[in-house]
């Protein structure tokens, strides 16, 4: 059953409670707090410029962090505030307290088309447990609308995605829910064949049911990155100090057995790059052709794909008509390692498929690759987007109100 939209509200005059992902990268720097990567605030202004263009009172609240149930200063979002202060041209109050007296006085006196931020929501222990009385607390601050914007944080069934939604009149997707579904759900369910699946990072632990669900999808699924060598190990290479799940051979021989079953082409990389330390500046050497012949040298370990897979992945993504991206083939926050990982960006950029980049560490290395905007939708979400590619029901989607 579909969903209440943000457009199916009748907003002018109302505050509307919404729930954002403004859980941001920060760093400290001469004892302020600096966000070093903005794209999930302004990822959220088509929503907050709506509701301000419609004379809404836009109550904002997200977490940061993990503070575990308690104020932690550096958990703060008063900086992300004044960061969203200077994208809507508009001022932003602030709240030090999520609810009571404090935060309700603050928004009982906001106008049509203001903008409240709220403290942490995980600066209480409620909102983890999602606790009905705190998410009471937190739905008063609204006039009975709710909207989730927060994709990122919509695998977690807390007070604020979750628990909020009984104590409203309706509870909506804003327009980022709304993109994110559009193309992490209806477009890869339907996806333009050839259907292309690359899938890095370190563990096979973490993409096991990633994996199972994409075979069912996919025509073609390239393994990289640390996860690589655990399938390489099982088929029977020698990976010296490489990263590997000992503990996870015999799934790796069942995935790959499984996707043969069901007709998928699951790649492995060819040749690696090795390196005898992971730091930059590392003495780094290519591995020749893998085979029985040839294996990752004693002492090394593996640190990114080699060029001959470079050209075999390069060739992948230039035939397919689809292509989600979801970890690294490499450590490419090291430049030494980064090759792979880079050829893999400007690949996705040159190609004519629909391009998605499905979360986490591969949104990174785009953006640092200067390529964001070659490509068709990059995911807000980390753990969030594995999830709904796995084909998992989100819980702050489900708690959604539906439409007549
Ligand atoms: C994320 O960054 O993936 C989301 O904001 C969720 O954060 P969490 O893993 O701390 O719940």
């Amino acid at each position: 059953m579909p969903k209440l939209t943000l457009r199916d509200l009748d907003v002018r005059g109302k505050r509307v409670l919404v729930r954002v992902d403004f859980n941001v990268p920060t760093e400290e720097r001469d004892g302020a707090t600096i966000i070093t990567d903005d794209t999930r605030i302004r990822e959220t202004l088509p929503t907050i410029n709506y509701l301000r263009a419609q004379g809404a009172k836009t109550v904002l609240m997200s977490h940061l962090g993990r503070p575990k149930g308690k104020p932690v200063e550096k958990y703060s979002l008063r900086p992300v505030g004044l960061v969203l202060h200077d994208l809507i041209a508009h001022p932003v109050a602030f709240s030090h307290d999520c609810i009571g007296a404090d935060a309700e006085k603050i928004v009982s006196e906001m106008c049509d088309g203001d903008v409240t931020l709220l403290e942490n929501v995980r600066f209480y222990a409620g909102e983890e447990a999602n606790d009905p009385q705190f998410a009471e607390s937190l739905a008063k601050l609204s006039d009975g609308l709710f909207v989730n914007d927060a994709f990122g944080a919509a695998h977690r069934a807390h007070a604020s995605t979750v628990g909020v939604t009984k104590f409203v009149r309706q509870a909506a997707m804003g327009f980022l829910m709304e993109k994110e579904l559009k193309y992490l759900k209806e477009e890869l369910a339907n996806p333009a064949r050839p259907f292309l699946v690359i899938l890095g990072g370190a563990k096979v632990s973490d993409k096991i049911g990633v994996i199972k669900a994409l075979l069912d999808k996919a025509d073609t699924i390239l393994i990289c990155g640390a996860m690589a060598n655990t399938f390489l190990e099982a088929q029977g290479m020698y990976m010296a100090e490489s990263r590997v799940e000992r503990d996870k051979l015999d799934l790796a021989r069942e995935l790959m057995q499984l996707a043969k079953e069901k007709n998928v082409r699951l790649i492995l990389p060819i040749d690696l790059l090795g390196a005898e330390e992971i730091q930059p500046g590392a003495v780094t050497r290519q591995s020749g052709r893998l085979g029985p012949d040839y294996d990752v040298p004693g002492g090394w370990q593996a640190v990114d794909i080699g060029p001959e897979t470079i050209t075999l992945f390069r060739d992948e993504i230039a035939h397919a008509k689809t292509i989600l991206w979801n970890g690294p083939p490499g450590i490419f926050e090291i430049r030494e390692f980064s090759a792979g990982t880079e050829a893999i960006a400007e690949a996705l950029a040159e190609s004519n498929a629909t391009t998605i980049i499905g979360g986490g560490d591969s949104v990174t290395a785009v953006k640092q690759a200067g390529l964001a905007d070659n490509m068709t939708f990059i995911s807000t979400g980390g753990g969030a987007s594995l999830k709904l590619i796995e084909g998992k029901e989100l819980p702050g989607v489900a708690a959604l109100t539906e439409k007549n």
